[in-house]
């Protein structure tokens, strides 16, 4: 029986594939010039793979049109101590022998005795690359030897390392290696690769390697030139890297080119940074976006990425929507997004009345701007503890970390100044350069909070060796939302890691520019003029309160009641003849309720 997709493929190549069961391997030979020619005229016929499986024993298990994941071959668990017993012989129509990542992960995943691919390009003779398990340092990778001839690949002698690989899983506790380890690879400018390193710290996944190469042009069909390329899969194999992360969007052709050259799976700047929002996002609108954004990233990729990586499984782009097996359906995703936004503008909607609601309360909005990581998150939960407003609403811790991204959703908090004005306090996500341009539309809600804003504070890393390039990025998205009309200040954050000189010079760049009301120093994590920052917020909110002694009388208790609704109550007493009330109230409460001023 042929296993896999066998429709359209005539009854003659059906009969010449079950012949191959008849070939039995001497135990000592991975492979032989019968099962290996026969595999590569089959395969330049179809123009497809062809893998079989094959046991200890040499007898072949199974024949297969497709690639060795669709072999049906059990999973063994490392405990267990061994391996499958199994390998897999199958071809390469691309001409390439190298292992791609579907094929290591294969061999990985099913603890295959070997595989083997053999490349078929016609006219020339069939070269095969041989990769095995290994144990380094008690984690269980891959090995390859790479471009032999079928007689090199036949005389290799296979036994002797199968019981060398089995000898070191049975004398010693392996793990299998489940962490990624990228190389990550640019051309635009250092700073911007240093950046996706951070990116793909921020997705667990730890940088082992750096390549950059400064192009005038981007390949179309590779990104890096194709000399770079097989530098790139040598350097990523030496530091056993299992996954290769590119500084730039990357089309669905470019992927599927780079991930077949390399052999590695192929990532762009784009998968991480929606990777790491689907991560983060923590309300359900925030998910929604997210999941929006990672379908319509994907969609015009399936032939690439999204079919390679829905059937390796785990790791950077597979979270969120690409999980799912049905989701290779383009259809079922055109779906998807249109139930998606649907659920969208219906919170949205949701979000909007919670805003009119703010307004009407007459509470001075301000919210936190800048860039990621610069402490915003961290700000906001010191305020919270030293602001709170006495009626105790509850404090909400938000999730930070020193991540980019931390925060990811619109957080509000209500904070009281030392005037006993209520404000609330509106965290924003952060932002960083090449924002995947459907996620800026995704969060351009979240980031509309920014324009119904009272006072921003823009909290700056005057530690960051790029603070002013930092400044300017989030000046220009404030541009882009016509928020420059906003009233604003500048918290320079992390003053406990610069020097005193080094802040003076900073600060003499910005103080004298009139688009910052003020700037103060601050250090969030230490505490660092907290105060002095609130009362900074206090004195360049719009709205301006005085503070009011009143005597109402007893008949006219919808004044009172007035004032509970528009004014910040400091003291209500019942007295004898009156209700006596201090607040603190604008011009407009104070004006109405002028007859009981006392
Ligand atoms: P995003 O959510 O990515 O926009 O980040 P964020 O701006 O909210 O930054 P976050 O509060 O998560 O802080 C980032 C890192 O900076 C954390 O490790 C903080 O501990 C650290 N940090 C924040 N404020 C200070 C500070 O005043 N001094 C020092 N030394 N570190 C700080």
């Amino acid at each position: 029986m042929i296993y896999g997709d066998i429709e359209g493929v005539r009854d003659i190549i059906l009969n010449e594939l079950e012949e191959i069961y008849d070939i039995k391997l001497p135990k000592d030979e991975i492979i032989n010039e019968d099962i290996a020619n026969r595999m590569h005229r089959l395969t330049l016929i179809l123009n497809r793979e062809i893998s079989t499986a094959v046991d200890r024993k040499g007898h072949v298990k199974y024949v297969c049109i497709g690639d060795s994941s669709s072999v049906d071959i059990p999973l063994i668990d490392i405990k267990e101590k061994r391996l499958s017993g199994v390998r897999v012989i199958h071809t390469h129509p691309n001409g390439i022998s190298r292992l791609s990542a579907l094929d290591t992960s294969a061999l990985l995943r099913l603890k295959l005795d070997c595989i083997a691919a053999i490349a078929v390009s016609d006219g020339k003779e069939p070269e095969i690359t041989i990769g095995f398990c290994d144990v380094i340092d008690g984690i269980l990778g891959t090995v390859m030897i790479e471009d032999l001839t079928i007689e090199e690949a036949q005389s290799y002698n296979f036994l002797d390392r199968l019981s060398i690989i089995e000898r070191a899983i049975m004398d010693n506790e392996i793990e299998e290696d489940t962490s990624e380890r990228a190389v990550i690879v640019g051309c635009d400018t250092e700073e911007s690769l240093e950046e996706l390193g951070e990116l793909a710290a921020a997705c667990g996944v730890k940088v082992v390697s750096d390549v950059f190469q400064k192009r005038a042009k981007i390949d179309t069909v590779y990104y890096v030139g194709s000399g770079k390329v097989r530098e790139i899969a040598m350097l990523a194999q030496a530091v056993r890297a299992n996954v290769v992360i590119f500084d730039d969007e990357l089309s669905g052709s470019q992927v599927r080119n780079l991930e077949e050259a390399l052999g590695f799976k192929v990532i762009d700047r784009t998968t991480l940074i929606l990777d790491i929002f689907a991560r983060r996002a923590k309300t359900k609108d925030a998910k929604i976006q997210v999941e929006l954004a990672q379908l319509k990233y994907r969609l015009p990729r399936l032939t690439g990425l999204g079919i390679v990586l829905s059937r390796t499984g785990g790791g950077i782009g597979t979270r969120g929507p690409g999980e799912k097996k049905l989701e290779t359906d383009r259809r079922h995703i055109k779906e998807q997004i249109y139930d998606l936004k649907r659920e969208l503008d219906k919170i949205q909607k949701v979000r909007e009345v919670q805003r009119e609601k703010r307004s009407r309360d007459n509470v001075p909005k301000v919210s936190l701007v800048g860039y990621t990581n610069v402490g915003k998150s961290t700000l906001r939960n010191k305020l919270c503890d030293v602001a709170l407003p006495k009626e105790g609403s509850t404090k909400e811790k938000v999730f930070e970390a020193d991540m980019l991204f931390a925060t990811l959703d619109t957080t509000t908090r209500a904070l009281s100044l030392r005037d006993n004005r209520i404000i609330t306090l509106t965290d924003t996500v952060g932002f960083v350069r090449k924002l995947p341009h459907d996620l800026v539309e995704a969060f351009k809600s979240t980031l509309e909070e920014v324009i119904f804003s009272d006072l921003l504070i823009h909290v700056v890393d005057c530690a960051s060796p790029e603070v002013k390039e930092q400044i300017g990025a989030v000046e220009n998205v404030l541009m882009e939302l016509d928020a420059l009309k906003i009233p604003k200040i500048m918290a320079l954050n992390k003053v406990d890691k610069v020097s005193r000189e080094y802040l003076d010079v900073l600060k003499a760049d910005y103080i004298n520019k009139e688009n910052y009301l003020d700037i103060i120093e601050i250090s969030a994590v230490e505490g660092t003029n907290l105060d002095k920052l609130l009362d900074c917020i206090g004195e360049n909110l719009p709205v301006k309160l005085s503070a009011v002694q009143l005597l109402i009388p007893y008949s006219d208790s919808s004044a009172a009641a007035f004032l509970h609704r528009n004014a910040n109550i400091i003291i209500e007493e019942y007295r004898d003849d009156g209700i006596y009330i201090e607040a603190q109230a604008d011009e407009e409460v104070i004006n109405k309720s002028k007859s009981y001023i006392i």
